[in-house]
């Protein structure tokens, strides 16, 4: 085995490695992310001897239908897909402060309750730490364990011993191991360690819950490396400023991804929310222009959110878009879109003039979302800030816009009209498109539209 120590450089963006450095990463194309680590590239030989390695036939395999955990916290079970599957490992990523720390405690305070033996590791913070958020929280019993250790080797060998069901790291980036050169939070450090807790997931059947912070740029550091190992990985975000957290998970292999989880973070720590759409629509101005709500499905929940947009003269040479909470460019092309609105009966155009005008576009509550299924409220939003027509109250809105102006269909939107309904919508605008799929739903006027002109038409009665 020859000990061969070399020098690479890893983007900390992405993880990409190079021999040698640049100004810009030539895989993410980050400028001035390369750091250079010591790495051994000791060559292992394997141990399996060859001739013994069979492969199975998959009729022979029998699935065991994996027993589930509960984590007793009904928001977190639904992100996990129905609870903390044994020997699956977790990612929890999230900007600093978010409560990433708050909510595992949390979870390993339902834990102990319920009997389960529970191990937190805290590179971060103290034990007094642990324990004045712990007191916060509330009460605990003797199956929570508690160490504060960050050298990797020590904790294998503690978590051997004591064999707990569920372990947590916080956080991985605080964790090192001797036999890697570099410091804590770099790249092959996050590699290294996180293949050791894999062993330990996988090897020993721990349930292992890693905390993993956020870069500038969003990405869990030494990201791209870490989700392709973990099972599982999850995103704690939300504005730090406001109360509400979204757990959103974005991979997951015993279950299915983009379901959220809504908290509320107190003074006892964080609570779940069991309506979001009445959380989301909180505070909503009435009879204002440029507000209107449109439904947006998370995983399998259907969620109301208030799409604001405020549309003045620009006092600038090019005018200003900024989108908050959903796609910057989206919304530039809907603002295109908007312009170039044709009046298809009439057989002439009818856009609005934007090009001496900043618009802004907000999603309130601090949510974001990607689903195309709101571009019709983003549009309507923006007209009628524009035009300042205010939007019914008891309005909802959803479709996706394509480029001519045709409003086209969404995936379930039986479940998103019937979420208003239960929130005392009284009239829904929809792809005209989806109509069959809602015709048996009453209670609520449903209003379907083929294109943007007809939408348009349809707030301004
Ligand atoms: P924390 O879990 O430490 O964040 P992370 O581990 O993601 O860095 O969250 C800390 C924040 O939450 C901090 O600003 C204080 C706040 N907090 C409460 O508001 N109530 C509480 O009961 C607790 C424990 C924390
Ligand atoms: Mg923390």
């Amino acid at each position: 085995m020859a000990n061969k120590k070399v020098s690479v450089f890893f983007c900390q963006e992405c993880g990409n490695e190079t021999s040698k450095w640049a100004g810009k990463c030539p895989s993410c194309g980050a400028w001035n992310s390369l750091v250079e680590e010591v790495i051994d590239k000791t060559s292992v030989k394997s141990r399996a001897k060859v001739s013994d390695v069979k492969p199975t036939k998959i009729i022979d395999v029998t699935a065991s239908n994996e027993q589930r955990i509960s984590t007793n916290i009904e928001e977190f079970n639904r992100v996990l897909g129905g609870g903390i599957v044994p020997g699956s490992m977790v990612l929890v990523g999230g900007d600093p402060g978010i409560g990433k720390s708050t909510l595992l405690l949390q979870t390993c305070q339902k834990l102990c309750l319920s009997g389960v033996n529970v191990m937190y590791v805290s590179g971060e913070e103290s034990l007094q730490q642990i324990k004045i958020r712990a007191d916060r929280i509330g009460k605990f019993n003797d199956k929570l364990d508690l160490l504060c250790e960050t050298n990797l080797d020590t904790i294998k060998a503690v978590v051997e011993r004591e064999m707990p069901t569920v372990l947590i790291i916080d956080s991985i980036q605080t964790m090192f191991n001797e036999s890697v050169g570099s410091a804590p939070g770099s790249v092959s450090q996050v590699r290294e360690s996180t293949s050791v807790l894999m062993e330990i997931a996988k090897g020993k059947g721990i349930a292992v819950f890693i905390v993993g912070h956020v870069t500038k740029e969003g990405t869990v550091a030494g990201p791209r490396v870490l989700e392709h190992m973990v099972d599982t990985v999850l995103y704690f975000e939300g504005d730090r400023h406001a109360s509400y957290r979204i757990l959103r998970g974005v991979k997951n292999r015993f279950g299915s991804t983009n379901e959220i989880g809504v908290f509320e973070m107190r003074d006892t720590g964080l609570e779940q929310v069991k309506n979001p759409s009445a959380v989301m629509l909180d505070g909503r101005p009435e009879n204002a222009t440029g507000s209107i709500v449109t439904c947006s499905m998370e995983g399998t929940r259907p969620i109301l959110v208030e799409i604001q947009s405020l549309v003045s003269k620009t006092a600038f040479e090019i005018p200003r878009r900024m989108a908050t909470g959903c796609d910057y460019n989206r919304v530039n092309l809907l603002v295109a879109v908007l312009e170039r609105m044709r009046d298809a009966k009439a057989n002439r155009s009818c856009g609005i003039f934007l090009g001496r005008s900043d618009v802004y576009v907000n999603i309130a509550g601090g949510i974001r979302i990607n689903e195309p299924a709101i571009d019709l409220a983003i549009a309507l939003a923006i007209y009628s800030s524009e035009k300042d027509i205010p939007v019914d109250e008891g309005t909802i809105v959803f479709g996706e816009i394509g480029l001519s102006g045709e409003v086209r269909s969404v995936s379930m939107a039986e479940q998103r009209v019937n979420e208003a309904k239960k929130l005392g919508f009284k009239r829904v605008i929809m792809p005209m498109s989806n109509i069959h799929s809602v015709k048996n739903i009453d209670g609520i006027i449903v209003v379907g539209v083929s294109n943007i002109k007809e939408a348009v038409d349809a707030i301004s009665r």
